[in-house]
């Protein structure tokens, strides 16, 4: 009987240790927290110096209807003016990194080298430095959606010699940037703009290359992406001893019920796939080819819409990421098409995805509210890929700009709650984590009436000038703590900033 009792004390203080662990809600040491933004959302400047027009200049001004309140990065948060105050909001807050994204057309006004701007490399050699100088930790997306228009002109990502015009600008930026630069992405997002840029209207480029735009742009995409790769591996990895990886937008597929479980993993397959398995076991899903070629067929097509690799771009592209760059915001509920048991193919997927009813909207909407997908994604990785190291490049909420941001408070405390839990008791390898976005922003289709700062941008005055919103001081005191801290519920719970205390 005692001996019972004995390990059930044993047990019941273990369980309480592991339970008090995970509920302490401590960042384990060494994790790194961040905060993130892209050049076209945030720097203006959009004609300056010798600066060349680039797909979202060239779409916003031509194309006004299509953005929400019809207007445009050309101003934007003045970055490109104010970046050192930029820079000391990111110290005084206390992140450990910065992640921004190159202007290729501000670097190169051609799209190609044989002109290099002197003034755009100054401007990211100077953002650069004064982050390094305050102690802050630069990560660089070299592509974030904003390629020469001159490269569009020529097919985009659609022409397979953007592969060679893409490795060509890497290099400069490495060569002008990798002293300092230890965390490089090479990608943001294809799947946003490959599907909707080249077969939707709601990105730049906005061309409805219907059925084919959209794998011929994640193709060249999974090329520029391992040539860049294996560049560094080739010129840089040596002297300059930094990672390199991919960053994909992963919404969190969650069955609609038991009965849809293969769906699920259709479509993360078909996400999360496209790109991760063939730089992680060198070619598409199957479950991808299989269907992609199916519904080919059914439509009509002499073969299927989805390229194929050959043996030399499989060696290529296989093994290409030092790390997996995730940007996570969202779930999705899936179930099958019932209109295939009638031998109808809607689309490639054969999906229909919808969102529990229970999820809290956002002011996005393809945005909705679910913590617990984001530790299913995770664990998902986790065992899809076998435990890659993880840095969660982009996570936050959006709303219509309100100071008092309790809502965002909230998903960041259940988010981050998730993304432990994932890693203390789950065992997941995250190592990094970004918040989205360090101020409002310019959100692409949606202009800036959808905002994800932590910091308010009056976008209407050209001062632009920024306002600390009740988030930048939650995260402050988190950043300080290295631990969760509770959600305030009102005003008079309010936390404090640095430098108001
Ligand atoms: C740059 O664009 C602004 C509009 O955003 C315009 O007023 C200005 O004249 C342009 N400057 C140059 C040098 O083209
Ligand atoms: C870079 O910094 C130098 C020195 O402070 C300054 O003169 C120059 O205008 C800056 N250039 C850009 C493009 O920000
Ligand atoms: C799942 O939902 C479908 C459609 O509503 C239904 O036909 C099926 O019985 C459900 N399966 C389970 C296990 O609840
Ligand atoms: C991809 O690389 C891994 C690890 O080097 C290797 O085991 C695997 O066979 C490769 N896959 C293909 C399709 O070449
Ligand atoms: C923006 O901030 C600056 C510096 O604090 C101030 O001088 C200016 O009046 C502000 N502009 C607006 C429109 O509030």
């Amino acid at each position: 009987m005692e001996r019972y009792l004995i390990v059930a004390i044993i047990f019941a203080i273990i369980q309480i240790t592991f339970c008090c662990d995970v509920v302490k809600l401590t960042f384990p040491s060494g994790f790194s927290l961040g905060t993130a933004s892209a050049s076209y959302q945030v720097e203006g400047a959009w004609n300056v110096s010798d600066k060349g027009e680039n797909v979202w200049d060239y779409f916003t001004h031509n194309r006004p209807e299509l953005i929400t309140d019809g207007r445009n990065g050309d101003v934007a948060c003045n970055s490109y003016y104010k970046y050192k105050e930029d820079v000391q909001l990111i110290k005084s807050l206390g992140f450990d990194f910065y992640r921004f994204s190159i202007s290729w057309s501000r670097v190169l006004p051609t799209g190609f080298t044989n002109v290099i701007s002197e003034d755009g490399l100054q401007y990211y050699k100077n953002l650069t430095a004064e982050l390094v100088e305050n102690g802050i930790e630069p990560v660089v997306t070299i592509y974030h959606w904003d390629h020469p228009q001159v490269i569009e002109d020529m097919g985009g990502w659609t022409n397979e010699l953007i592969v060679d015009w893409f490795v060509d600008y890497a290099e400069v930026i490495f060569e002008a940037l990798g002293d300092s630069v230890k965390r490089w992405i090479t990608i943001n997002e294809p799947d946003s703009f490959c599907v909707d840029g080249y077969e939707g209207v709601r990105k730049a480029p906005g061309k409805l290359l219907t059925g084919v735009g959209t794998y011929l742009c994640g193709h060249n995409v999974l090329k520029a992406h391992a040539k860049t790769y294996r560049l560094y591996d080739e010129k840089f990895r040596d002297t300059q001893n930094g990672e390199v990886g991919i960053v994909l937008p992963l919404i969190s597929f969650l069955p609609y019920n038991s009965s849809y479980l293969d769906a699920a993993e259709t479509a993360f397959q078909f996400s999360c796939g496209w790109m991760a398995h063939p730089i992680y076991f060198g070619d598409y899903p199957e479950i991808m080819k299989t269907r992609v070629a199916l519904v080919s067929e059914y439509q009509g097509y002499p073969r299927s819409r989805l390229p194929e690799f050959s043996d030399e771009w499989i060696a290529i592209i296989n093994g290409t990421n030092d790390y997996f760059g995730v940007n996570h915001y969202t779930s999705q509920l899936v179930y099958d098409d019932p209109d295939e048991e009638d031998g109808i193919y809607n689309s490639d997927k054969g999906l229909i995805f919808t969102v529990d009813p229970t999820w809290a909207a956002t002011a996005s909407d393809w945005f909705y509210v679910n913590p617990s997908g984001f530790g299913t994604l995770l664990r998902k990785i986790r065992d899809e890929y076998n435990n890659p190291p993880v840095w969660v490049t982009e996570n936050g909420f959006s709303d219509s700009g309100i100071l008092d941001d309790y809502d965002r408070i909230s998903y960041y405390y259940e988010y981050l709650r998730e993304m432990l839990i994932a890693i203390k008791r789950d065992g997941c390898n995250v190592q990094g984590y970004a918040v989205w976005s360090i101020l409002d922003n310019f959100e692409w289709h949606a202009g800036y009436t959808e905002r994800f700062g932590i910091t308010y941008v009056e976008f209407d005055d050209t001062d632009t000038n920024r306002t600390a919103k009740l988030s930048q001081a939650w995260w402050a005191k988190v950043l300080s703590k290295r631990k969760l801290q509770a959600v305030p519920t009102s005003t008079t719970t309010r936390y404090l900033l640095p430098w108001q205390k």
